[in-house]
């Protein structure tokens, strides 16, 4: 039982209809120039083009750095960090999905040649904030733009390893449905379920406290609602501003509690074979959430009575618990994410190399409320391979 707990967020959050427009009441004349961090498949839809004019009409130098590819490695989040270093910039601006967001997060931080992100891989705190931060997230999604957190591929292990420092929070958010109007339906898909497993794997961690649950809870309930409609039908905006908040929320929740197993054994599957996170996140949430169903039926139920409009508050807890994990895997397949590595011809004879690689992930693996022992790793492996 935790008695202690906290919460760090960003200082200033703006969303609504226009909540881009509201850049305009950011900048100021103390700011000479920004550098924009974004990726090509931004730039190709057209998702720069706003910021870009308001930086315009206030008169702001500024440079786009648009080389990020999607979940960059830290070999290649360092590459734009170099490139960033010489712009000398006063604000960064993050347009894109959690890889973009997290490469500027490291930026903040990592603005003049004092450490690399090497450097914070090894030990996550030497750095502090140099540059502020402002965070457009176009993914519905990672939640990056709340948390502490940057996560970046290490070749070298066949991992992904979550860089944590509470100076990467960033200090400007907004959170705007336009963002994700006209996003491709796999890519909604497999960021908003990213979203679901953060906010459902939060509000049953053993780190989770009274003020991460508030979250959790709330994005949960805005999540399962609304990821459907949000994700096949192109115009349902306000159920794309609800998975916005929804995923900003979970975000939250991750700061003020943590992942659990879903993330941990899925780090691997992203580091070695390149699935995209939400897809990995995706694939193991039924097998994990089944595993852990024992210990935390209690808080599944709890989760039920909040969530399930028309649910029935009489059933009995286990009613209640199994009915959760039924939707949770329904949305997945009505969503047509892969629920298996078959699909990603990830061979049999890999298995205690994923064991090996997922028990490593001890950061995530102690908020699971249920011990997984490597029996139990290999055991959930198993049914997803
Ligand atoms: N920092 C954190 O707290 C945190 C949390 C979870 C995941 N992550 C990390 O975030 C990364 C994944 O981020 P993501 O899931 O947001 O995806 P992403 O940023 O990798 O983007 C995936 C693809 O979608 C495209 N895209 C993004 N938004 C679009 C839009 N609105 N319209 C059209 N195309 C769009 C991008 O161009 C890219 O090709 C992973 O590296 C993951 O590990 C970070
Ligand atoms: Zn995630």
């Amino acid at each position: 039982m935790l008695t202690d707990y906290s919460l760090k967020m960003p200082k200033n959050i703006r969303a609504g209809e226009h909540a881009i427009e509201q850049l305009s009441e950011i900048l100021n004349e103390e700011i000479k120039k920004i550098v924009i961090f974004t990726d090509k498949g931004l730039m190709n839809a057209g998702l720069v083009d706003l910021p870009i004019e308001i930086i315009e009409q206030a008169g702001i130098a500024y440079t786009i750095l648009s080389d990020i590819p999607a979940e960059p490695n830290y070999h290649e989040a360092q590459a734009t960090i170099d490139a960033f270093k010489k712009e000398e910039a006063d604000l960064v601006i993050a347009i894109g999905g959690g890889s973009v967001m997290d490469v500027a997060k490291l930026a903040s931080i990592l603005a003049t040649d004092e450490y690399t992100v090497k450097d914070l891989l090894d030990n996550p705190l030497l750095a502090k904030k140099q540059v502020p931060s402002l965070m457009i997230p176009s993914t519905a999604g990672t939640g990056a733009e709340a948390t502490p957190n940057a996560i970046v591929g290490v070749p070298e292990k066949d991992l992904k390893i979550g860089i944590v420092n509470p100076e990467m929070i960033a200090d400007f958010v907004l959170i705007d449905g336009r963002m994700i109007r006209n996003i491709p339906k796999p890519i909604a898909a497999a960021t908003g379920v990213d979203a679901l497993c953060h906010a459902i794997e939060c509000f049953t961690s053993a780190k989770a406290n009274p003020i991460s649950d508030t979250f959790a809870l709330e994005a949960l309930d805005l999540i399962m609602n609304n990821i459907v409609e949000a994700c096949t039908q192109p115009e349902a905006l306000e159920a794309k501003r609800n998975m916005l908040l929804g995923s900003f929320y979970a975000g939250v929740a991750i700061t003020a509690s943590g992942t659990t197993a879903v993330h941990a054994l899925s780090y691997p599957l992203g580091g070695k074979y390149h699935i995209a996170h939400g897809v990995s996140n995706a694939i193991l949430l039924t097998p994990v959430m089944k595993f852990n169903e024992p210990t935390i039926k209690d808080l599944l139920a709890v989760a039920y009575d909040r969530v399930i409009k028309d649910g029935n508050k009489t059933l009995s807890e286990n009613e209640k618990s199994s009915y959760m994990i039924k939707q949770l895997d329904e949305i997945v397949k009505v969503l047509e994410i892969p629920t298996s590595l078959k699909t990603f011809n990830v061979p049999k004879e890999d298995l205690e190399g994923l064991v090996a690689a997922g028990m490593e992930v001890t950061r995530l693996l102690v908020n699971n409320k249920r011990e997984v022992t490597p029996e139990d790793a290999r055991n959930i492996y198993l049914q997803i391979l």
